[in-house]
């Protein structure tokens, strides 16, 4: 397999497997793709990168060339994208159990904030006044590819509901607060193009709720992020083009209807971004016929934790046996001992011997971001691909760096 020109196989022999190689270039691709199918050079809709899908720093790097912003949901997230050169006002906070500490270190930065409780409203009142306020509303459904990513619905621990919202906006008010926007999102990994807009009138219609009680004026309406790429046996691609004219089309009759102003539409990718740009590349290090045909490769849920998370399935491809015949199926797993550590059950593939090179697709999202060095197995090494060149963007970890944070050995 190729990537930009860079064969695997000889990225493998130079550094060793496992690790993850990530096609820079694609990225770029995708961010071009949203920017013109949501308009953004015409100030008709606002991106934010959602970093916890992978924060690299060259990732970072290359959202801050193309002027996108970033959706953080941590004091070290916003601190991670202020390096990497994002100005704060490209920076949306979004809060989840927010603490005084953590409200006090990203009021600090000056980058908007997007509160998760309606209480977390006199905490960051207590350490001052933002310019701008914005609430996750959770309208009481959610819809998302896993359950565990359905992130709206009662069962959700995200949002508020739009009773306690609108107390929280007439408290907000009452501060002195004059700047506002509004946010939900509903799940992850949507690939049906009508579900954006259907989000989009759900949340005008919470908005101009608001508006109607206590007359504000929205300066942006987020919808969070959920849009789907394709993993493994998925039937349809979402149409980027359609969602957006679909979704720009229905803001902008609902504004009109609603007579909500001049807000814009804000929108918070990450999957999409670069999910299908990262490769997680590892060894077959053994086969074993048991009750069942087990293919191990020298990975884990420690580097890949999607399908021990969540059930999720990878494209999953031997190096070299593309074009041979699917002639068996087998159950994939990894070394980390936990019986969850499977990647993929009665999974067809060409005949895998010892010493393959098993490459997980659409691995550049929520893969190596969740990595852990659990079992002593510790996280892995990066490699970036930009413009037919490579380089190590990542050492893997070493058991020095465990050492490095133990104070104590004996008590
Ligand atoms: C607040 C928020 N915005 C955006 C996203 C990005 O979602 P996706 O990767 O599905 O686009 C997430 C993901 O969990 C999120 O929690």
């Amino acid at each position: 397999m190729n990537i930009q020109g860079i064969n695997i196989a000889d990225l493998a022999e130079k550094y060793g497997t496992p690790f993850y190689v990530y096609d820079f270039n694609r990225v770029e691709e995708k961010l071009e793709e949203l920017k013109r199918a949501f308009h953004v050079e015409e100030k008709r809709c606002e991106i934010f990168y959602a970093m916890k899908a992978n924060s690299h720093p060259v990732l970072l790097d290359l959202i801050r060339k193309k002027n996108i912003g970033i959706d953080a949901v941590s004091p070290g997230e916003v601190e991670v994208a202020l390096k990497a050169g994002i100005a704060p006002d490209k920076i949306l906070y979004t809060g989840n159990f927010e603490s005084s500490g953590d409200l006090a270190r990203v009021y600090k930065q000056g980058v908007r904030i997007n509160l998760d409780n309606s209480r977390s409203l006199n905490k960051l009142l207590n350490i001052g006044k933002p310019e701008t306020i914005s609430f996750r509303i959770n309208p009481g459904r959610g819809s998302g590819k896993y359950e565990h990513i359905t992130t709206g619905g009662e069962k959700a621990k995200f949002g508020i509901p739009i009773d306690q919202v609108l107390q929280a906006y007439k408290k907000a008010q009452e501060a002195g607060i004059r700047k506002f926007g509004v946010h939900t999102f509903l799940g992850s990994g949507i690939l049906d193009e009508d579900h954006f807009p259907e989000v989009v009138a759900l949340l005008l219609e919470k908005a101009n709720y608001i508006k109607s009680k206590l007359n504000i004026k929205f300066d942006f309406m987020d919808i969070g992020g959920g849009f789907g790429i394709n993993y493994f046996g998925e039937e349809k691609s979402l149409d980027i083009e359609e969602t957006a004219r679909k979704s720009l089309q229905k803001f902008d009759d609902l504004v009109d209807e609603y007579e909500l102003g001049s807000p814009h539409l804000a929108i918070e990718p990450g999957r999409y971004v670069v999910g299908d740009s990262g490769f997680l590349v590892t060894s077959v290090t053994s086969v074993k016929e048991s009750f069942r045909k087990y293919v191990g490769v020298n990975a884990g849920f420690n580097i890949l934790l999607r399908p021990a998370l969540y059930g999720a399935e990878h494209d999953i491809v031997i190096d070299g046996k593309q074009n041979l015949g699917k002639s068996e199926k087998v159950d994939i797993c990894g070394q980390i001992c936990e019986n969850t550590d499977i990647f993929a059950r009665d999974r067809k593939l060409p005949t895998v011997e010892e010493g393959d090179l098993m490459i997980f697709k659409q691995a550049g999202a929520y893969a190596n971001a969740m990595s852990m060095p659990y079992n002593m197995r510790m996280r892995t090494a990066e490699i970036g691909i930009l413009d037919g060149q490579e380089k190590l963007i990542t050492r893997p970890e070493n058991l020095d760096d465990f050492y490095n944070r133990i104070l104590v050995n004996e008590m």
